[in-house]
């Protein structure tokens, strides 16, 4: 049954509100994505990884979900749903949904049927626990992720429940049985249907140490380490996977959450038949301290070659990996990891970037308008801002202003809006997003970036997507080969090796803006030269920013 097609996948991450508006009311729908998918084709890539779409009232742009088997309706229709699942189809590319199952919608019918009937049969779907001193305090001092208690007081009475991430998000108690088989149901709606898999939300946080206890330790998130890869998530993630997976040819990523190598070899590890691969964080974790983006710390390529190492050495043999440097959560890959974000050496060294991380064993992620270079925004005031994460972060340096002077760049840097600014498709007035004024600003950037002018220039940073996209799928080195850094003590030049007993593919790539000698140069003429960014070939040298694959073929 289970083909394991997702080692011979590129995925597109589309954030529906910010793809394509279709019917003029400035916020992306399905139609919008159905009318641009000729446009994914032409790029090549074969899956596509949808941002929820489900009912919601949006508290956090629809990870938080009232309805799991319906559509949002500024987003379309079930019908449209289909019919967008249908023109994938036909056109060779599958569809993994978002499964936001850590916690639902405070507006979800059994949340409020929890929260105003005593005896509600789904009271126990959730953490709601008596506060302490008559209601006054909440059960423990756990904080949330997006700052402040993780407990809200239910009105009304003295107790409390328990949201990891906003008040509009309460958690689910995996605990219950039929909180399972209410997941397991939602997953058989969308596979019977034709979905091919799912990006499982911060799935290493279902399962909860009890009874919760106050957390003394100094870290600010507190309660953490009763969470993070609770007691019972393999058995949770093992039985989706006996019950639901195995019977359908799927592929899952599990979002995980500060999670160790080890504990990430133990959930996509084949035989334990739990997760096929997993986004952690640690690339995105090199430029902070503590995994706290808001902890921010110089680059060191050095360190992001650490990374990649020990993932790559710790699932080979065991499991598979996810290859990502953007998603909805994240900044910019442009001025990041190494790369600039302006100037003529903008493009060529988002290229060095995107054939080192793409060239790696595992599955490439790519998120809308990272092939085209798109940037972060340049927001002037708070009210241009929209997360729900970022405006609990502002308001925080307000009312502790002794904070500003640590958090204010960091803030800039980090927020979540910078990737969420809507596609930039063409020079016409909102980028061709949307014929209105959108949900949230377009860059100021879009005649110089965006979709139209990257198809026109065939040097353009897209093209050069497109040929890695169709150099990676099938390609039997990268899906079954070992991978090595060979310069791992290097802070300016990222040379891996990939290899299998069908041949080598070598990438070498030049991390600075000044030209540089390179020890492996020449490389041996058995190695034939299949993609590069530079027209120039010095023999001993890489230019700024010059990457150079190369193959040997067995
Ligand atoms: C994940 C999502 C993020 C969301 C959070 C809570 O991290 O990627 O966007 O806010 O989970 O669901």
């Amino acid at each position: 049954m289970r083909t394991k097609w997702y080692k011979d996948a590129v995925v597109y991450q589309i954030y529906p509100r910010s793809f394509c508006d279709s019917n003029g009311d400035g916020f992306g729908d399905i139609q919008g994505i159905i009318s641009k998918l000729d446009y994914l084709k032409d790029l090549g890539i074969n899956c596509v990884w949808l941002s929820p779409v489900y009912d919601s009232p949006q508290e956090d742009n629809g990870y938080d979900i009232s309805n799991y088997k319906d559509i949002y309706p500024p987003f379309g229709t079930l019908k449209d749903f289909k019919q967008m699942l249908d023109e994938m189809h036909k056109r060779g590319i599958r569809l993994i949904m978002d499964l936001v199952v850590n916690h639902t919608s405070s507006q979800h019918p059994w949340f409020k049927d929890a929260i105003s009937n005593p005896n509600s049969p789904y009271r126990d779907y959730y953490f709601i626990q008596k506060g302490k001193k008559n209601g006054k305090r909440p059960p423990n001092n756990w904080t949330s992720l997006f700052t402040g208690p993780a407990w809200e007081r239910i009105k009304g009475t003295d107790d409390y429940y328990l949201h990891l991430f906003a008040k509009g998000q309460p958690d689910l108690n995996w605990d219950n049985p039929k909180v399972r088989e209410e997941v397991k149901d939602i997953l058989r709606f969308w596979l019977d249907m034709g979905v091919d898999g799912f990006r499982c939300d911060v799935i290493t946080l279902i399962s909860k140490e009890q009874p919760m206890k106050n957390d003394y330790s100094l870290f600010p998130l507190k309660g953490l380490n009763q969470y993070r890869y609770g007691p019972h998530l393999d058995e949770y993630l093992h039985e989706l996977y006996a019950d639901v997976y195995s019977h359908y040819d799927t592929m899952t990523v599990g979002e995980t959450v500060m999670t160790s190598v080890e504990q990430g070899k133990k959930l996509v590890n084949e035989n334990e038949e739990k997760l096929d691969m997993i986004f952690n964080f640690d690339n995105t974790d090199v430029d902070n301290h503590f995994g706290v983006k808001y902890f921010l710390k110089k680059f060191k390529l050095t360190n992001l070659k650490k990374v990649y190492s020990k993932w790559q050495h710790a699932l080979y043999g065991t499991g598979w990996n996810s290859l990502f440097i953007e998603n909805h959560d994240q900044r910019r890959s442009s001025g990041r990891f190494g790369t600039v974000s302006e100037g003529p050496l903008k493009e060529k060294s988002a290229k060095a970037l995107a054939a080192t991380y793409f060239l790696m064993r595992g599955t490439p992620f790519i998120y809308e308008g990272q092939e085209i270079g798109m940037t972060n925004h340049n927001f002037k005031s708070i009210d241009e801002y929209q997360d729900i994460e970022a405006k609990n972060i502002y308001n925080l340096m307000e009312k502790y202003k002794i904070l500003k002077p640590f958090l204010s760049k960091a803030f800039r840097d980090t927020n979540r809006d910078n990737a969420r600014t809507p596609m930039q498709w063409d020079d016409s007035e909102y980028a061709g997003f949307s014929k209105v004024k959108p949900w949230l600003k377009v860059n100021d950037n879009y005649k110089e970036i965006n979709a139209k002018k990257a198809i026109e220039d065939s040097n353009s940073l897209y093209h050069f997507y497109q040929k890695l996209i169709k150099y990676r799928i099938g390609n039997k080195i990268l899906k079954d080969g070992e991978y090595s850094d060979l310069l791992p003590n290097n802070n300016k030049i990222y040379a891996s090796k990939m290899s299998s007993d069908d041949g080598e593919i070598l990438v070498i790539a030049n991390f600075t803006s000044k030209k540089q000698k390179c020890k492996l140069l020449p490389v041996d003429a058995k190695y034939k030269l299949v993609l590069t960014n530079e027209d120039r070939n010095e023999e001993n040298y890489l230019y700024e920013y010059e990457v150079r694959v190369y193959e040997y073929k067995k």
